[in-house]
C-alpha cells in the first residue's frame, strides 16, 4: 500500500479505495440534484448503504428541498448499513470548459459539506473526488480547487480532526498529488 502525504497538520488524509467502506463520522456523496441516487459514487454509496438513505433523500426532497438539491448545496442523511455514521450529499458541477464558475461551485460543495460536518461535531469526513467522474471535471484542476477550499475550510472549523480524500483508481490519487494546493 502506497504510503501517501498528509496535509494541514496531518488532518488531511489521501488513500486509494471504495469510500462506502470508510468508517468516518461522514461520508461525502457527489450526489445529482434528484438526490435519487445515480452511478458513480452515488450508485454505491446507496448500493452499500441500502433504502435508508434513499427513503431519507425523498423526505428532503418532500420538505427542505422540493425543486432538488442546487449545486454546490449540501444536505445530512443517516448512512444505514455503512460503517459511517452519516452521508453529506452534495451536488458538484457538471464541467463545462471551466469558464461558468466551476470552480467556485466545486469549492462549496467541499465548504459546505465540511461546514454542515462542524455544525453537527462530527470530526471525521471521507470525501470522493466530486464531479470529477460523470461531471467531467478534469482531475488536475478539481485537485486545486478541493485542496485550497479544505485547507480554507479547515482553518474555520477547528473542531473537524480529519478529513480523508478517498480515490477510486490509484492514477486520481497520483494527479491529486502533483496538484493540490495544500500550504501545509
Ligand atoms: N469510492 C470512491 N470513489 C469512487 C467510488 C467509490 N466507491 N465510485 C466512484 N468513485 C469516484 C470516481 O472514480 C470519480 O473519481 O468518484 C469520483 C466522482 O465520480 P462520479 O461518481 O461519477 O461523480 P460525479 O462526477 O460528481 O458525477 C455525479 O454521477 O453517479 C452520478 O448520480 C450521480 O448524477 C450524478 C453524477
Amino acid at each position: 500500500m502506497t504510503a501517501f502525504p498528509s496535509f494541514v497538520d496531518r488532518r488531511v488524509t489521501i488513500s486509494v479505495g471504495d469510500i462506502t467502506r470508510e468508517a468516518v463520522d461522514a461520508v461525502v456523496n457527489a450526489a445529482n440534484g434528484s438526490l435519487l441516487g445515480g452511478g458513480g459514487v452515488d450508485g454505491a454509496i446507496h448500493r452499500a448503504g441500502g433504502p435508508e438513505i434513499l427513503e431519507a433523500c425523498k423526505a428532503i426532497r418532500a420538505t427542505a428541498y422540493p425543486d432538488g438539491l442546487p449545486t454546490g448545496e449540501a444536505v445530512v442523511t443517516a448512512a444505514g448499513r455503512m460503517p459511517a455514521r452519516f452521508v453529506i450529499h452534495t451536488v458538484g458541477p457538471v464541467y463545462g470548459g471551466g469558464m461558468r464558475g466551476e470552480a467556485a461551485q466545486l469549492g462549496n460543495c467541499y465548504r459546505n459539506s465540511l461546514e454542515i460536518a462542524a455544525r453537527r461535531e462530527l470530526n471525521s469526513v471521507a470525501f470522493p473526488a466530486i464531479s470529477t467522474g460523470v461531471y467531467g471535471y478534469p482531475t488536475d484542476e478539481a485537485a486545486a480547487v478541493s485542496s485550497q477550499a479544505i485547507e480554507e475550510a479547515l482553518g474555520a472549523n477547528p473542531s473537524i480532526g480529519q478529513v480523508r480524500l478517498v480515490f477510486f483508481q490509484a492514477s486520481d490519487a497520483e494527479t491529486f498529488l502533483r496538484h493540490q494546493r495544500f500550504t501545509r
